[in-house]
């Protein structure tokens, strides 16, 4: 809380990394009066980062967010932006306004259902926590932003219920290695999850539950299993809405994937590789099949949000 210390003599500048996030199981409840939807999911983070640089400025200079990157272009920098709404809330910790400059370099990819956006806010929170001294248990901060942003903060592999902002770590066994297909266009979070009520119409819905198989196969580092436990209740939502992922999903156990997954809520294919050499097989396929955008590989789980470099003033 001694942010009013931070006068323009004395600013401070810092670094964090923050992963991206594949959902390895996902069970949507019913819709709930406030709109959202509960959920039993495990979340895993992975090697792909985005990188965020925190700068006190001059008192009352505001903030200012640039971003950098692979379809940077596509990323609003103004106050609609997760990570600026991150700062102000940070600063509501304090006394002072957000007087901030945050630049955004994307290396995790942009509307592809992992979490980018919310993976720069959870950056943002810790950043600032750190350079304004505020002591305040981030996770309600995080699930105030987001139902993806607490998981940012925690990484690693975590079981998450609520609307998805409430999660516990869980234990895991091993490194596990992920291809991922980038496809164009958007599957925007709130139609994909409009698109399963539709779908289900008036079907009854169970609460959810978590996938035990998934937690177990995390736990004993057993790929083959969690290939075959990977679940996302969003997934024929997400092909409903774009059809042709269904061909890319296909594409991964014609050339040696564990297992397919849509990841999130889309429209990134998540498929899990039991090495680096299947990885390497699986995204020569990939970009062959000219059915998607671009190909990526991750390994996982990764540590959440990191502070890796700080130059405070003494
Ligand atoms: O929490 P977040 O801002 O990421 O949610 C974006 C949208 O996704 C919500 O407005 C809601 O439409 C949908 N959503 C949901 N149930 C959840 C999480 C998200 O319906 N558990």
């Amino acid at each position: 809380m001694q942010r009013d210390l931070v006068s323009s003599e004395m600013h401070g500048s810092l670094r964090v990394r923050v992963p991206a996030k594949i959902n390895l199981s996902l069970a949507v409840g019913p819709p709930r009066p406030d709109g959202f939807h509960n959920l039993a999911t495990v979340f895993q983070a992975l090697s792909l980062y985005d990188t965020v640089t925190l700068r006190d400025r001059a008192d009352g200079a505001g903030v200012r967010l640039t971003i950098s990157g692979s379809q940077a272009n596509q990323v609003p920098v103004d106050e609609k932006n997760l990570a600026w709404q991150a700062a102000e809330l940070a600063a509501e910790q304090t006394t002072s306004k957000p007087d901030l400059d945050i630049d955004i370099e994307k290396g995790i990819p942009v509307a592809g259902g992992m979490a980018g956006g919310s993976a720069d806010a959870a950056a943002v929170l810790l950043g600032c926590s750190a350079l304004w001294d505020i002591d305040e248990d981030l996770a309600p901060l995080a699930a105030q932003l987001g139902s993806d942003v607490p998981f940012a903060l925690v990484g690693g592999t975590a079981v998450g219920q609520g609307r998805g902002e409430q999660v516990a770590s869980a234990m895991t066994r091993g490194k596990f290695h992920w291809v991922l297909a980038l496809s164009d266009g958007e599957l925007a979070t709130p139609k994909v999850y409009a698109e399963i009520d539709r779908l289900r119409g008036d079907q009854p819905v169970l609460e959810p539950v978590i996938a035990e198989d998934v937690v177990r196969a995390v736990r004993t580092g057993d790929a083959t299993a969690l290939g075959a436990a990977l679940t996302n209740d969003l997934q024929p939502a997400a092909l409903s809405l774009m059809p042709a992922l269904a061909a890319l999903l296909e594409l991964g156990p014609e050339h040696g994937a564990l297992g397919s997954i849509i990841s999130g809520s889309g429209p990134t294919c998540a498929f899990l590789v039991s090495d680096e050499e299947a990885a390497l097989e699986l995204t020569v396929a990939l970009s062959a099949s000219g059915l998607c955008r671009t190909v990526r590989q991750a390994s996982a789980p990764v540590p959440g949000a990191t502070v890796v470099s700080r130059d405070t003033p003494i």
